[in-house]
């Protein structure tokens, strides 16, 4: 299959509507958090607006990160671009994969949790938070090196669509 030039507008929409999704989800965790506490210790839990939040937000992100994997099978994505290390591509390509990882394990873990009572997937899940700062944060710094320092458009890949 023919690599497309660049991402398509349902790529890109995907792309950034999981990362406001993944914000959402790590600024508001902690009232899941304290739900679940709730849960584990008395057997119920204050079922609150940020509670069904986080449960929708979840499913949402699993679904959008499905739509993306078939995409990225059928349609394609971009090549990297050309002229870097590498050790560099390698190192973003990883980083890409965990990430679509975390996507897919983090809300079945909390599925299987909040649904299933399943509390060693809770105790997976609780561990989610500290991997997404960092490979989030890396991916982010990736993404402003290429920017400002290197100045070779890579960000503008994941803003304008081409075929
Ligand atoms: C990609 C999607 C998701 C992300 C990024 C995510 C992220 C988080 C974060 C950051 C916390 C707080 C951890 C803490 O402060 O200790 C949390 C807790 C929790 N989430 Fe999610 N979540 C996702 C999907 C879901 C879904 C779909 C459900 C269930 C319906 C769910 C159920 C839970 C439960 C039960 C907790 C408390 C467990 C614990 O803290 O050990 N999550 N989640
Ligand atoms: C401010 C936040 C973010 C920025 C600036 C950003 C930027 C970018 C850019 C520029 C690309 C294109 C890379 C390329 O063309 O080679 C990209 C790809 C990607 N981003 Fe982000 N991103 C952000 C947040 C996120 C978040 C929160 C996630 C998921 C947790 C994520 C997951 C991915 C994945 C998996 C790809 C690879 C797409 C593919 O080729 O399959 N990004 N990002």
């Amino acid at each position: 299959m023919a690599k497309p030039l660049g991402y398509s507008r349902t790529q890109i929409w995907l792309h950034w509507g999981i990362a406001v999704l993944i914000l959402f989800q790590v600024v508001f965790g902690e009232y899941m958090a304290e739900a679940w506490d709730a849960f584990t210790e008395t057997g119920a839990a204050d079922v609150t607006l940020l509670v069904w939040g986080h449960i929708i937000a979840g499913v949402g992100i699993l679904a959008f990160a499905i739509w993306r994997l078939f995409l990225r099978a059928t349609r394609g994505v971009p090549a990297p671009l050309a002229g870097q290390p590498r050790v560099q591509v390698i190192a973003g390509e990883a980083v890409h994969w965990v990430l679509y990882a975390i996507m897919i394990v983090a809300p079945i873990t909390g599925m299987a949790a909040w649904f299933g009572g399943v509390l060693q997937a809770g105790e997976l899940h609780g561990t989610v938070k500290p991997v997404i700062i960092v490979l989030v944060g890396l991916h982010i710094a990736a993404a402003l090196y290429h920017h400002f320092i290197k100045k070779d458009g890579l960000l503008l890949r994941m803003k304008r669509a081409r075929d």
